[in-house]
């Protein structure tokens, strides 16, 4: 697929970078080294089997040095040599850090915080998203650079600005006041509607003019809920409109597809699904969260997102490190083989591109201490003969590139729903969105279940299973949508604190839940929310659970009761419901269940469903791609110790005809064997 261009008169911008294979390399600043250093780094690249790097992304002071004043003397060397050297070139533009003559000319576009702390510059992150001066200089910055470069042989996409939502999200300066009351004018149409969207009779808020409606900002007491959901959803807008307005000015001379870098998953300010409809190709960055011992299974959480987001189509994973970080309060190194594993993992759900954060790394600045491709210790260092060993690998399994993830089990995903339910005064802080989504995702990968992140309104009728970990913002229209998902015979799984409020945060009449009513053959009557550390038992299922910060005082409307409370504040009272409906199944679960505890219910479920967990042990990953004649079976195994899979779980994995490991070119038998820490990219004809 792909979009047709203005710039060219229809001709069509391609969805993909036109790099041969499997795209490898990671965001090059060659600004921050002398010229005789570039020569190296090109070779070293040529060793690495390097094809794609990201260049000019912080580089405005450089090409800009004063307002209007240009320099791209050092750029058209850089692009030079990248291309007498065959190295394509993903071109950003450089307006996640304005100058520091940005700054001191229009000291109002300084981003000013909640408190009302006016951010200095010194950093990086951009000025206000909503200042006309930041905006006009951003296009002006993008269009020179789409002029000069857009018909580069060398340069296969633009990289607009870096990370947008962070570090610069939410923005309280008196150019987002300005632009908050003409979005709010065009959402709620009349002062009559927003009154009534927020609900500003409770605590007399009532507004009488436009010029009283002010920016959430710190106040005496908790701000409107529905006034803050409006403005996440506003600061995500101008954001986007700042995204479109230099995609615009890249079209404008350029043929190239345009991405942005997404943060997915941990990055709060931005909806992705919204995003995504707005790039030509969707790129990601994932670093892993050091503390968590099973932050591989983050990582899988984020590139099913970003896949999701993609609607399926192969991404580009733009950065991630070949070792440590260096933000983190404590920065864990990759040990061996774990950067391989990282890698795969992404490939196998979909990434046709493995980029890092930074080639070289840098001897000055706050990033000093974060791995690159080539480290401070240089090329005799097992990072760097990591990074040669990875790039030969996607080499060796570049006919993967194309071929699709599949996954027919569904998790819904719903930014507002994630908006809505983090703000303040709900029944329990421990209720987390991303906390439930993340402990569902880690029973269904340790399952080997292969899943898509859904909008709760979108069509789900192909998936087998529908799974609702947090759906506590759900409009009327979205749960008629889940409605008709069961009837049709799908089988849908609800987690606590659903169904609660619609798109304004109004709480649903009918009683909590009731939108669900239909679907789930239950309501709640009223919230019992845990004490910290007070749990519950829960009997029914083939083994007694352990339940931690909440339970309902459920009404029972037709469901059948699966599982019973029998300690706490609802004991006796039933804790896990099954409803027949139409042709399908509604589950309710009422308590929290840790991804241990879920396993007994999610037998259940998986039955209705007709899910078949992968039986592999619990720390193979498994991911499968379908190529036109192929598919491509991603095993990556998370333990130190050799796994050999017995024929059963063999021909589960790969059939029983003839399989190729793409990586080593061995031809497999009957049994299969994983190496520790281990990765096998398996080639099996389309079964
Ligand atoms: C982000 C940024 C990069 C770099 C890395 C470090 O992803 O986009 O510029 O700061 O983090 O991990």
């Amino acid at each position: 697929m792909s979009t047709p261009s203005p710039a060219d008169g229809g001709r069509a911008t391609p969805a993909f970078p036109d790099v041969d294979g499997l795209c490898y390399g990671g965001d090059y600043n060659p600004e921050q080294w002398p010229e005789d250093v570039w020569h190296e780094d090109v070779a070293l690249m040529r060793e690495a089997g390097v094809n794609l790097v990201s260049v000019g992304i912080f580089s405005w002071a450089m090409l800009e040095p004063r307002e209007g004043e240009y320099d791209f003397g050092w750029l058209d060397r850089v692009i030079e040599l990248l291309h007498a050297n065959g190295i394509r070139v993903d071109l950003a533009t450089p307006t996640a850090a304005p100058p520091a003559w940005f700054f001191a000319r229009y000291p109002d576009s300084r981003v000013v915080t909640r408190d009302g702390t006016v951010l200095g510059p010194g950093s990086r992150g951009m000025a206000a998203p909503t200042s006309p001066e930041y905006r006009a200089a951003a296009v002006r910055i993008a269009s020179k650079l789409a002029e000069r470069y857009g018909d580069h042989p060398a340069v296969v996409m633009w990289h607009v600005h870096n990370e947008y939502g962070a570090p610069v999200g939410e923005d309280f300066s008196v150019h987002a006041q300005r632009s908050w009351r003409t979005w709010l004018r065009e959402r709620h149409g009349s002062l009559d509607g927003l009154n009534a969207a927020w609900g500003t009779r409770f605590w007399g808020q009532v507004y009488g003019e436009w010029d009283q409606v002010g920016l959430p900002a710190a106040s005496p007491s908790v701000v409107n809920p529905a006034q803050r959901l409006d403005f996440a959803r506003f600061t995500d807008a101008m954001l986007r409109e700042c995204f479109v307005a230099e995609r615009e000015a890249i079209r404008a001379h350029s043929s190239r597809p345009v991405t942005t870098n997404f943060m997915a998953v941990i990055c709060p300010t931005t909806d992705l699904f919204a995003w995504a409809r707005e790039v030509d190709v969707v790129s990601n960055d994932h670093y892993l969260t050091a503390a968590d011992p099973r932050t591989h299974v983050r990582l899988a959480l984020a590139a099913d997102l970003t896949r999701s987001v993609a609607g399926g189509k192969p991404w580009m994973l733009l950065e991630h490190s070949t070792s440590a970080v260096n933000w983190q309060p404590r920065n864990v190194a990759k040990r061996a083989g774990e950067e391989a594993r990282n890698a795969f993992s992404h490939l196998g759900r979909g990434a046709d591109a493995i980029m890092f954060f930074q080639w070289r790394a840098s001897r000055s600045g706050a990033e000093k201490f974060h791995s690159a491709m080539v480290p401070h210790a240089g090329t005799r260092s097992r990072v760097w003969r990591e990074v040669v060993q990875l790039g030969a690998d996607l080499r060796a399994v570049a006919e993967v590139r194309g071929s699709r993830t599949q996954a027919d089990v569904a998790l819904l995903w719903d930014q507002e729903s994630f908006w809505a339910q983090d703000l303040e005064w709900r029944p329990s802080v421990d209720a987390q969105y991303a906390e439930r989504i993340l402990t569902f995702y880690d029973r269904l990968w340790r399952d080997g279940v292969t899943v898509d992140l859904a909008q709760p309104s979108q069509d789900l009728s192909h998936y087998k299973l529908v799974v609702a970990p947090a759906s506590y913002l759900l409009t009327r229209d979205a749960a008629a949508n889940l409605t008709r998902y069961v009837e049709g015979g799908g089988t849908l799984l609800v987690s606590f604190f659903s169904g609660i409020v619609d798109e304004d945060d109004r709480v649903h009449e009918g009683g909590f839940m009731a939108p669900l009513r239909d679907a789930l053959g239950v309501w709640v009557e009223e919230f019992l929310p845990l004490r910290e550390h007070e749990t519950t038992t829960v009997t029914g299922l083939a083994r007694e659970v352990t339940g931690t910060v909440w339970a309902d005082d459920l009404v029972v409307d037709g469901a059948d009761v699966v599982g019973t409370y029998t300690d706490g504040p609802a004991a006796g009272q039933p804790a896990i419901t099954r409803h027949a409906h139409g042709a399908g199944h509604g589950w309710y679960v009422s308590t929290s269940l840790d991804a241990d505890e879920l396993a007994p219910l999610m037998e259940r479920v998986y039955a209705d469903a007709g899910v078949v967990p992968s039986g592999l042990p619990e720390d193979v990953e498994v991911v499968v791609r379908s190529g036109a004649d192929a598919e491509y079976v991603v095993a990556i195994n998370h333990t130190q110790d050799v796994i050999t899979l017995d024929e059963p779980q063999r021909e589960r994995l790969a059939g029983a005809g003839p399989v190729v490991d793409l990586l080593t070119g061995d031809k497999l038998g009957d049994t299969l064997d994983l190496p520790a820490g281990g990765v096998r990219v398996l080639r099996v004809e389309a079964r």
